[in-house]
């Protein structure tokens, strides 16, 4: 099929909540994607931070089609190896337990679910959530509810009982906030949908503290930020600090639907058979594509390329900038950039689409970079190129 095609099927069948740009890929290989009609565009989007170590990793395909050859599912009332295996790396790197889900929202609905559990058995049946403007956390009701912006509510109210919003980057507002009721404070490290919006960098650190002064958990959402996009695995470690509950989806599986909720084992414990749970959940296919994501993390130099190739492109735009009337501010850390630009993104991204670069537009103004951790020096330069001559013409 044509893309003009496979735009028009799409249309004329799938309910209309993305606002799709049409254009139909087909293919697509390291840091580049193959339109239906064979045309090449270089990806610094990953699909929202999805295909962090690019298109076709050959390590995460083949362990998909192994582990598809042999076994696709078997549900939760049974054991497979792939799950286990995940579950003890992931558990191991975050000193805690594991619990699978599909998607980012469903991670952090777990999230929720387990603080609500931890507050009904050790904090005296405190259940509310503090969480912050700005930030996206998911589009089920209860992550829909903490997610700090309005234009994701309007229209589902009412909305669920039992959160609190505050401004980012506010620790007394945090702290203000905190009630009879509190549980848990959810947190981006570094607030994506949002507009790439980096917080103070003791701000993590000290919301720890006020969290251990109240006897809250704190949740870490790493969906977008996690698994070596801003240089380090969890990006709480810049922070040098260790949440109750972290988060992460999206770059897990290489491209495959998986989501995990990590959390110490003393809060884990809350979760009792019964108590929560989801048919695809640690699915074997999507757990050894996520295997083969993190030995490729770290036999393949990705995560250190990530933080290097990260400071290239901050400090590369960071010179643009001083001649483009179009930028205001370049921020980020490692491989999530974001270029403030003066009035809206979408004809920045529209521009940079055009000469066959992929990036994307968020929070009205922000041109936002997502891409490969692996990405290569030339390949940067090739999208720094474009980057220039749409910025500064
Ligand atoms: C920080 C963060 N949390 C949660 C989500 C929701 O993830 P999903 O779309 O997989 O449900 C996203 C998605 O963009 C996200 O960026």
């Amino acid at each position: 099929m044509t893309n003009a095609e496979i735009v028009n099927l799409t249309h004329d069948h799938l309910v209309n909540v993305y606002g799709c740009t049409p254009i139909a890929f087909s293919r697509g290989q390291g840091s580049y994607l193959y339109d239906a009609d064979g045309q090449r565009y270089l990806d610094l989007f990953c699909g929202l931070a999805v295909t962090s170590l690019g298109h076709a990793h050959p390590g995460v395909i083949r362990a998909i089609k192994e582990q598809a050859d042999k076994l696709t599912h078997v549900s939760n009332v049974f054991h497979t190896e792939p799950t286990a295996r995940l579950a003890q790396r992931l558990g191991e790197r975050f000193g805690g337990k594991v619990f699978f889900g599909n998607s980012g929202a469903e991670a952090n609905e777990a999230a929720i679910k387990l603080a609500r559990r931890w507050g009904h058995e050790h904090a005296g049946g405190r259940f509310e959530v503090i969480s912050t403007l700005g930030s996206f956390h998911g589009r089920t009701l209860a992550t829909l509810t903490a997610t700090g912006q309005e234009k994701y509510h309007n229209g589902f109210f009412p909305l669920m009982p039992g959160f609190k919003l505050v401004p980012f980057n506010d620790l007394a507002a945090a702290e203000r906030a905190i009630g009879g009721d509190s549980v848990a404070v959810m947190v981006e490290p570094i607030q994506g949908e949002g507009g790439v919006v980096v917080p103070a960098t003791d701000y993590l650190r000290r919301l720890r503290d006020v969290c251990d002064r109240h006897n809250l958990l704190l949740i870490v959402d790493e969906i977008q930020v996690g698994i070596g996009r801003t240089g380090k695995f969890f990006a709480y470690q810049h922070a040098g600090i260790r949440p109750d509950i972290v988060t992460l989806a999206k770059a897990l599986g290489g491209g495959i639907p998986i989501g995990a909720m990590l959390a110490k084992p003393e809060v884990a414990a809350s979760f009792t058979p019964g108590s929560h749970g989801t048919t695809f959940g640690g699915n074997p296919v999507a757990c050894a594509a996520a295997l083969a994501v993190l030995d490729a993390l770290e036999k393949e130099n990705v995560i250190a390329n990530a933080a290097s190739m990260g400071q290239y492109l901050i400090d590369q735009l960071s010179a643009i900038a001083k001649s483009s009337e179009k930028i205001s501010d370049v921020r980020g850390v490692g491989m999530i950039i974001g270029i403030v630009v003066k009035g809206e993104a979408k004809p920045i991204v529209d521009a940079c689409l055009a000469e066959k670069l992929i990036v994307n537009g968020t929070a009205g103004n922000i041109v936002r970079l997502l891409p490969p951790l692996n990405l290569s020096r030339a390949d940067a330069d090739a999208a720094l190129a474009i980057l220039r001559r749409v910025l500064t013409s």
